[in-house]
């Protein structure tokens, strides 16, 4: 007998985990720092266009594959493609796989650095100075502490499937991640320099407003935002039970991720500007200072500036992150975890551990080649392979699903024209924004 495959029991717990995997250090610490040095408000505006023009329906495109196969990534492609070249869709999936390891690979390093944060002040409030000048310190060795221990954290979820592990998780850590977020701003905003950074954030700049630089980064950060383009949100409507309404939940999921970036820049760039209030440095040349130094110096100065209640506000800060981070390593690493259990018959813990160890070896790669991989891999990653996939999502959905192109014939009144619009306006729209780039 056929076994039932493993799903989402219920809504709320298919929306709180794609929107787990939605929210993340793209929403909290990338959004904030893009909108600060793209003219704030401009860069907040488009970033709203392009969610609503285009990644909202690329969200709906990846959903949709998925939730038709009822089966991951590379199975829905080949299946989308069968009359076509089922083989050009099997060889996008991969490419999706590929995609999500190497995301995995620098975003486990970087949440490995958020667990380290978190602990420091524990370590520092019992003295312990020298674990604490390890855990802030930039070394190798953290590196290889800190990145295992949190793909052993994402495996011990992911071990557990997709109802026990992935949406028992998702629904503990999301609400405790959107009181922390609100904690933080209510306290922010208290301080003295507060006001500034809000009105720095709302305000826009509209002089930038048609940068093409400021286009593609809005984009590429909406789709890593919202964990487009490697098939996290292909095989998470998978597991959702074929009856469900996909665009209502569409909506909602996007609408999670959207506000809690939006809220994220309420805590980042009032602080920021609280530091500065403070004495910190925070702008160079008119930029905010090096990203990394934005949450792992400008940050923890703020803290540290802060007296006793500093602390708090730093470990709070940092476990907000963490979470925020596990939740998305869990949806990529079900990706290849599903894919090694449906199409080589692996049991889900030995398809789990050879994941996590796949993961680590390429992360290791990035952590001895620091220098020149991190960032490379990470702007060609987000700028290039994310929204190119999603090109190719909306040309497999307009196009090729079961080639007579199922979603126009299936859809009547506002969901034929939504069919078309996915068919003929998106990817035009998304070639365009390349083009403006590349001839600039
Ligand atoms: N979507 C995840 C984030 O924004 C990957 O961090």
């Amino acid at each position: 007998m056929a076994q039932l495959r493993d799903g989402f029991q219920s809504r709320i717990g298919f929306v709180l985990a794609a929107a787990g995997a939605a929210v993340g250090l793209g929403n909290i610490w990338g959004f904030p720092t893009q909108a600060a040095n793209h003219g704030g408000g401009a860069f907040l505006l488009v970033y709203f266009i392009v969610i609503f023009l285009l990644a909202l329906p690329a969200l709906y495109t990846e959903l949709y594959l998925g939730h038709q196969a009822q089966s991951n990534p590379v199975n829905a492609l080949r299946q989308a493609w069968q009359e076509k070249g089922p083989k050009i869709g099997a060889t996008a999936g991969y490419l999706g796989l590929s995609g999500a390891i190497v995301m995995l690979s620098f975003y486990s390093i970087v949440a490995g650095w958020m667990l380290a944060y978190s602990l420091e002040p524990i370590s520092r409030a019992l003295g312990l100075e020298q674990v604490s000048a390890f855990l802030q310190g930039d070394s190798m060795a953290r590196n290889f502490v800190f990145t295992p221990l949190m793909l052993l954290l994402t495996a011990s979820i992911i071990l557990k499937g997709v109802k026990s592990g992935i949406e028992t998780w998702s629904r503990r850590l999301m609400p405790m991640l959107l009181l922390l977020l609100i904690a933080l701003i209510g306290y922010i905003a208290t301080l003295d320099g507060a006001a500034e950074g809000f009105s720095a954030y709302l305000k826009p700049d509209f002089a930038k407003i048609t940068d093409p630089d400021l286009i593609i980064a809005a984009m590429g950060q909406a789709f890593f935002s919202l964990s487009l383009g490697v098939g996290c949100m292909m095989i998470y409507g998978s597991y959702l039970k074929p009856n469900e309404n996909l665009p209502k939940l569409t909506l909602s999921v996007a609408a999670l991720d959207t506000g809690v970036a939006f809220l994220a820049g309420l805590l980042i760039i009032p602080a920021v500007f609280v530091a500065q209030h403070n004495g910190v440095q925070v702008f160079q040349d008119g930029k905010l200072i090096g990203e990394g130094r934005l949450i792992f110096a400008v940050l923890p100065e703020l803290f540290a500036s802060m007296g006793a209640i500093g602390l708090w506000v730093g470990l709070t800060f940092f476990v907000l992150m963490s979470i925020a981070s596990l939740t998305s390593t869990i949806s990529s690493t079900e990706i290849p975890v599903s894919f090694l259990v449906e199409n080589h018959g692996l049991e889900r813990k030995t398809a789990t551990w050879w994941v996590t160890l796949v993961i680590m070896l390429v992360a290791s790669a990035i952590i001895l080649n620091f220098e020149w991989m991190f960032a490379l891999v990470i702007s060609l990653f987000t700028q290039y392979q994310l929204p190119l996939m999603g090109l190719f999502y909306f040309i497999t959905v307009g196009w090729m699903w079961k080639r007579g192109n199922q979603l126009r014939l299936e859809c009547k009144g506002a969901h034929y024209w939504f069919a078309q619009y996915v068919r003929f306006v998106c990817p035009v729209l998304m070639t365009a924004v390349f083009l403006n780039v590349a001839f600039k």
